[in-house]
């Protein structure tokens, strides 16, 4: 994947203000709904966003109430007459299974000129194009969880070349939620999905590990955890602040003969880390192309 994409850092960039018109979202979920949530507390019109969900959750549905964000349960609710200007986006952020049904309904709600986006992972940009008219541009995108906070990696790849126009709306919806890499290969889509698309959950269990170890080792189990919590944010911190390789850091802050060389010792012996976390994101990755066939 060395080379294979091209970085445009978001964190909600001043000119990339999004100002391209109404987002259809299918999907308020767990990721639907960060997405929602960060597009308008940022750069997003909340009168420009229609979200469709059969049933979201109770908080989710009272914060939309609270924005006046237009909310359906389905697209077949959805009040409009010919005279509506289609959407600028068609965001699919439903399950990979409901993909398909799904682009199915929403045909007759958008325009040729509308991008289709889908975050389902493993889901190729022709399965879900196929139901729609040849021309239409679909844009494959894997984001992650901290989207909500601005601090995601979403990964795009479109389905053809996208005029500058396009790429700037495409970079203005993506943008909001963190840093933007373009794909140069759709294939590359499944590595990411394994690495950034499910990777705040490693650290999550990550913190969980550091956390219990200390408490094995006499510390108050609270305590323990806001240390873990700490030390995850401000390493991800140095990791985002430097040009300095990850090798470099730790090396940094492992001083021959000291504690933290004892741990990583045992980390590192017989690459013991590094060939767990190969085996478990290989697993995330022949997920992703499971669902893909
Ligand atoms: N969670 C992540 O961190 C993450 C990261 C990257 C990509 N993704 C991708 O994001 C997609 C959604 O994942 P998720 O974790 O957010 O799942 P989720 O929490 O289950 O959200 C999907 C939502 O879509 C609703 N839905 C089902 N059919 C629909 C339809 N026809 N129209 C509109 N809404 C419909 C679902 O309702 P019901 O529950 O009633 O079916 C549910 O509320 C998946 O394809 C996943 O691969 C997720």
């Amino acid at each position: 994947m060395k080379g294979a994409m091209e970085r445009h850092r978001g964190f909600g960039d001043s000119e990339m203000i999004r100002d391209e018109g109404v987002i259809l979202l299918l999907g308020a979920g767990r990721m639907g709904g960060a997405m929602l949530e960060r597009w308008t507390d940022t750069a997003t019109d909340p009168k420009t966003i229609i979200v469709i969900d059969p049933a979201p959750p109770p908080s989710r549905q009272r914060w939309m109430d609270e924005r006046e964000i237009a909310f359906f349960p389905s697209l077949s609710s959805l009040p409009g007459s010919s005279d509506d200007a289609p959407p600028a986006f068609l965001v699919l952020a439903v399950k990979p299974s409901q993909v398909a049904e799904s682009v199915e309904a929403a045909r007759s709600h958008i325009g040729e000129a509308t991008l289709v986006f889908s975050i389902a992972a493993g889901v190729p940009l022709a399965a879900f194009l196929s139901p729609l008219p040849r021309g239409q541009i679909g844009i494959r995108a894997m984001p992650n969880s901290p989207a909500r906070l601005g601090y995601g990696a979403t990964a795009l790849f479109p389905s053809a070349p996208l005029t500058a126009d396009q790429k700037r709306a495409a970079e203005g919806l993506a943008s909001p939620l963190g840093a933007v890499f373009w794909l140069k290969e759709e294939a590359a889509m499944d590595g990411v999905t394994a690495l950034s698309g499910s990777g705040p959950a490693y650290l999550f269990h990550l913190a969980e590990c550091m956390r219990d170890a200390g408490a094995a080792l006499g510390l108050e189990k609270a305590l323990a955890e806001q240390l873990a919590r700490q030390t995850i944010l401000g390493a991800g911190a140095m990791l985002s602040e430097t040009e300095e390789s990850p090798e470099a850091l730790r090396e940094a802050v492992s001083s021959p003969g000291g504690t933290t060389e004892a741990a990583l010792r045992l980390l590192m012996k017989d690459e013991a880390l590094a060939r767990l976390m190969r085996q478990a994101m290989t697993a995330a990755w022949k997920k992703a192309r499971e669902i893909g066939t």
